[in-house]
């Protein structure tokens, strides 16, 4: 047991038959889907609607039913990871590179909960590298932009050396900012700079988290 996989596992007691479930990416979902697969497997009746390709490989290989975004009219909970969390419940999403599809799959759910390790709590967030996806064309202006910012921007790149690409085509910039001063403010400011498709200050978006530890308790903040 570790935190991440108690955070996991306890989540699936938030789960209700027939609901239509978002699920998250990540190693902290991972465990979620696994406890989520066993419960399908014996009969219970759920619909998921996946933030990833990497996240319906796994729903497809353990069998749980799934349908896209555009398939459902609505999604009754969702379960995702964080890469960290303040005491306020905003968080830096897209360690991944699924903020896009996580963001939206968040905005259509009624109800949405993190699941994380006890690590990924901080009084205040920064120090996670904050993912900002970019439209390939424009990544450039929108780097050198953010440099000027003094907001210390690297292009993601994938294990070849190559910029990394997201499910929707994207690149993605990494902003070293150590601290968030003002979450709101910089979240405004990324919303309206021409280039950037979306970023992962995910702030108001969650009801819930579930904190596990290694020991293999677990808290709701
Ligand atoms: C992916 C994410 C993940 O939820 C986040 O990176 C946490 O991942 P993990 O559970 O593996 O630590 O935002 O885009």
């Amino acid at each position: 047991m570790n935190g991440k996989q108690a955070a996991g596992q306890k989540a699936i007691e938030e789960i209700r038959e027939g609901q239509i479930i978002g699920l998250g990416t990540g190693s902290t979902v991972y465990y979620f889907l696994e406890a989520l697969a066993t419960k399908v497997a014996d009969g219970f009746n759920v619909i998921g609607v996946a933030t990833s390709q990497k996240t319906i490989k796994l729903a497809n290989e353990w069998k749980i039913p799934m349908r896209t975004l555009s398939e459902v009219e609505k999604i009754d909970i969702t379960i995702d990871g964080a890469d960290e969390v303040d005491p306020q419940l905003n968080g830096i999403k897209g360690g991944g590179g699924a903020l896009l599809y996580e963001k939206l799959v968040a905005k259509s759910s009624s109800r949405c909960i993190w699941i994380v390790d006890s690590a990924k709590t901080k009084k205040q967030l920064g120090a996670f590298p904050l993912p900002v996806e970019v439209i390939p064309f424009g990544w450039k202006y929108v780097r050198n932009y953010l440099s000027e910012k003094g907001y210390a921007p690297t292009l993601r790149l994938d294990t070849d050396g190559h910029p990394y690409v997201t499910d929707a085509s994207h690149y993605i910039l990494d902003l070293h900012l150590n601290t968030i001063v003002n979450p709101e403010a910089l979240a405004n400011e990324l919303d309206h700079l021409t280039g950037v498709v979306e970023h992962g200050l995910f702030l108001g978006l969650t009801e819930k988290v579930i904190v596990g530890y290694p020991d293999g308790h677990t808290e709701t903040l």
